[in-house]
């Protein structure tokens, strides 16, 4: 069983906590968070000691794994105090804001001798990886779409600072970006237009993004929808031998996503639409317990950092063709 101290107890934090507390192979081991009053709110709900200063903690629990849940501007500090006392690191998405920091995070862990992976939790969603499976089903693939579209988080005012969230094009984008990514490869170039909004930050993002293996997609990311438009998710694609199409509409601001519309449908040449089941899967314990048995197995880490650091160049080669409006290769 390996011991998880997470850092930060705001709304994803508390999230990984109850998939630590869900799992047979997790322990929480502490919470971390400068904020006093919610870090002992969060530590006396899990019956876990709370730490307002991370270095102490690690010196006092002993954890094997650190969980970064922290604005995303301190994931590097974080990642970097972990690999200082050989700590592993998982580290919430994104990876960090610059690829130049990523690569920081992945030195120092990998001379620290300690595992590293960016919680890219999609991944590990059951749809998502049912889509991935489905996918060579449809033989050469003509276009893919897909989209996430959100409420601007109203729990923080950290999101609404570029230098500290990257705006909703790290923020949210990057999911379904990392998704392609995982499915289809490195990619040759991006275009994308959008909307930056008035504190800076690109929270609508429409990117096409044509990859090195062929396949072209649109993918679209907002973080600032208006009126009460509903948190949505979408993907279809669309291939020589049939359809399939993604879609996922929750309550507002991620509220009830257990009650979602949430259906996957296969549209196959001459045959009738099917509605395709997948197993239930909580994403966040399967993510985090993959990570441990890496760790546990002295194995990979099924998100190798490069990958993730890929994942980041992809957004910064948007993000110039967000300021340029030209089209940009991955540098
Ligand atoms: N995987 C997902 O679906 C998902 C969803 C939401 C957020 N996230 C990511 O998780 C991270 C945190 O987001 P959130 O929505 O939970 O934010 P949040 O503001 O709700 O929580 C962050 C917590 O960190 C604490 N904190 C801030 N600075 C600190 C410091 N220096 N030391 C210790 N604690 C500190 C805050 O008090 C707060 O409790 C971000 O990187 C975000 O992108 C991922």
């Amino acid at each position: 069983m390996k011991k998880v101290a997470v850092i930060g107890s705001g709304y994803i934090g508390l999230m990984h906590a109850q998939a630590i507390k869900k799992s047979k192979r997790l322990a929480l081991a502490a919470f971390v968070n400068r904020n006093i009053q919610n870090g002992k709110k969060a530590a006396k709900e899990f019956s876990v000691p709370f730490y307002a200063d991370a270095e102490e903690m690690i010196k006092k629990e002993n954890p094997d794994i650190l969980d970064i849940c922290l604005p995303s501007s301190l994931h590097e500090h974080f990642t970097l105090l972990g690999a200082a006392y050989k700590k592993h690191v998982i580290c919430e998405k994104p990876f960090s804001l610059s690829s130049a920091s990523c690569r920081r995070m992945s030195k120092a862990c990998a001379g620290a001798g300690v595992k590293l992976m960016a919680a890219q939790v999609l991944r590990w969603f059951p749809e998502y990886q049912k889509i991935k499976e489905l996918l060579p089903k449809l033989g050469n693939l003509h276009g893919v779409y897909c989209n996430r579209l959100a409420q601007h988080p109203n729990w923080t005012t950290w999101h609404r600072d570029p230098a500290v969230s990257g705006g909703g094009l790290f923020d949210l984008h990057l999911h379904d970006i990392d998704f392609l990514y995982s499915v289809f490869g490195e990619l040759d170039h991006v275009y994308a237009a959008g909307w930056k909004s008035p504190s800076g930050c690109w929270n609508q993002v429409m990117s096409t993004l044509v990859f090195k293996n062929g396949v072209k997609a649109v993918c679209e990311g907002c973080c600032e929808m208006t009126g009460a438009f509903p948190f949505s998710a979408a993907l279809r694609a669309v291939g020589d031998n049939g359809t399939i199409n993604y879609e996922l509409s929750a309550g507002f601001n991620i509220e009830n996503l257990g009650a979602a519309s949430n259906k996957l449908t296969l549209f196959e040449k001459g045959k009738k639409p099917k509605a395709v089941p997948w197993k239930a899967q909580d994403g966040f314990k399967a993510e985090l317990e993959a990570f441990a048995e890496a760790v546990e197995k002295n194995t990979a880490v099924p998100i190798s950092p490069d990958e993730s650091i890929y994942g980041i160049k992809i957004l910064e080669a948007i993000e110039r063709s967000l300021e340029t409006g030209k089209v940009e290769k991955i540098k």
